[in-house]
């Protein structure tokens, strides 16, 4: 008698995981959400009924980078000739000037470290490659403390020619003379250029979708500064933090507009002016946030571009290629070849077939290891545990259900 209930029992149990089990691998497929995780900050922007999602994601705290600033005498908001970045060039190219049938009209600042000629060298074989006719570029150093790595760099340039190595200590918390030295030698050297693009040297910048921004018919406003711009970020007031500010250096509860120092494009002109105020604006660690006081002092203003990304978009290779990336953020060498080597031209036409277009669906971003997926049925959000953004056969590309969720497109 009890060992038949208990097989009844077991076949009941049995039956009951099964449906469990069938369900949910159901269900999952009904609606599914992708959630970034939630200290990123989301920013939806809609434009011909399509979403761009937009993860942002806070920079990672690292106690090695940690900076630290003075925090006795408070930071006057403007000064008499008081921050000095006119320094010597050690090494430097005509980049500008070699060919004059053809005046180039944008120049590209490629803020690099000695230690990376690896990553340099991916950049001259790949994007970088396409750096001719009208668009010129150099790579800009600061000196090292380790002679040996500023000799190294001087020999590159006898190969490339491309090297801008000037006389102050290459260090994190030196970005701002480096910008502003670096801008001041393009203003010297470049005068005839008509834009300026500062970027780190781990980035992927798609320099075809670029020109076709500095030369669209409706043109590039001047007085603006052009990149992945934020219009009411904080200061971080944990002293731990990479980005540390203590209130003496910066005591308001926001900073000024601002677009992020991994790629950032405006003209010449601006960068004159940003040259010339600079001895009276006082020294600011962070480089772009620096500039973005230069920029409120003059009233110039910014333009979030939302093919500018300061994170790095999934590394899909086709996803670099279409226009919808001008700039990522964080690319190795290796990713630098595949996205180059891809054939993206049959991808690309899918995409945009399925409603991807510039300005359209933005993909997922690799910068996150995990997304949570959650699973919504009868009305109710189960979190479904996380998934490795890397499981996903190609980049989620999001889009909004009739529900106003974000979904995978075909999903
Ligand atoms: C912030 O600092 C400025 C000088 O940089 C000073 O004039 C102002 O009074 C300070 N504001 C507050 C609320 O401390
Ligand atoms: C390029 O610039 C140089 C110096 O500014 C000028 O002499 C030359 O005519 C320019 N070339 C063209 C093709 O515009
Ligand atoms: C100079 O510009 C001309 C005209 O665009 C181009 O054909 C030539 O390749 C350029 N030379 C170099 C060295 O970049
Ligand atoms: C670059 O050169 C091409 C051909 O000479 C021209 O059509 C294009 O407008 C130029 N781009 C810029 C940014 O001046
Ligand atoms: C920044 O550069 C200046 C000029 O070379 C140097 O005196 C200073 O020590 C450097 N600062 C840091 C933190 O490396």
């Amino acid at each position: 008698m009890i060992t038949i209930w208990r097989r009844k029992c077991l076949r009941v149990l049995i039956f009951a995981i099964c449906v469990v089990v069938i369900w949910n691998f159901v269900s999952v497929y009904w609606i599914m959400e992708v959630r970034l995780p939630t200290q990123i900050q989301v920013v939806i922007a809609k434009k011909e009924g399509e979403v761009i999602l937009v993860g942002r994601k806070q920079p990672k705290q690292t106690a090695a980078a940690t900076t630290i600033m003075p925090s006795d005498a408070p930071r006057p908001k403007i000064c008499e000739n008081c921050f000095h970045t006119k320094f010597r060039y050690i090494v430097e190219s005509d980049v500008c000037t070699r060919n004059i049938s053809q005046n180039a009209s944008i120049l590209l600042l490629v803020f690099s470290k000695h230690e990376n000629r690896n990553q340099r060298n991916a950049l001259r074989r790949t994007w970088l490659s396409q750096a001719k006719g009208n668009v010129t570029y150099t790579f800009v150093f600061g000196k090292s403390t380790m002679e040996e790595l500023n000799y190294n760099v001087a020999d590159e340039q006898k190969i490339h020619y491309d090297i801008l190595l000037i006389d102050f200590i290459e260090s994190y918390r030196n970005l701002t003379l480096k910008t502003i030295s670096a801008f001041r030698w393009a203003v010297q050297n470049c005068g005839h250029v008509n834009y300026v693009m500062k970027v780190d040297d781990d980035m992927w910048v798609n320099l075809e979708a670029l020109q076709e921004m500095v030369t669209s018919p409706l043109g590039l406003s001047t007085n603006k500064l052009f990149g992945s711009c934020s219009m009411n970020a904080r200061p971080f007031r944990d002293p731990t933090h990479k980005y540390y500010v203590p209130f003496s250096m910066y005591n308001e509860s926001i900073y000024p507009p601002y677009c992020s120092g991994t790629g950032y494009l405006t003209n010449m002109a601006l960068i004159k002016e940003v040259v010339n105020l600079s001895p009276n604006i006082p020294f600011f660690p962070l480089e772009d946030i620096y500039i973005a006081l230069c920029l409120q002092h003059l009233g110039y203003k910014i333009h979030n571009v939302g093919e500018f990304h300061a994170y790095k978009v999934y590394p899909h290779p086709c996803l670099y290629r279409s226009h919808i990336v001008i700039t990522s953020h964080g690319v190795t060498a290796n990713e630098l070849k595949m996205i180059w080597k891809a054939n993206c031209k049959a991808q690309i036409r899918a995409w945009m077939g399925n409603g991807v277009r510039s300005g359209g669906l933005v993909p997922m971003n690799s910068h996150y290891d995990k997304v949570e997926v959650i699973q919504e049925s009868r009305g109710k959000r189960i979190v479904r545990g996380k998934k490795s953004i890397n499981s996903f056969k190609n980049p989620p590309l999001l889009k909004l259900n009739k529900y106003g969720r974000h979904v995978p497109v075909g999903g």
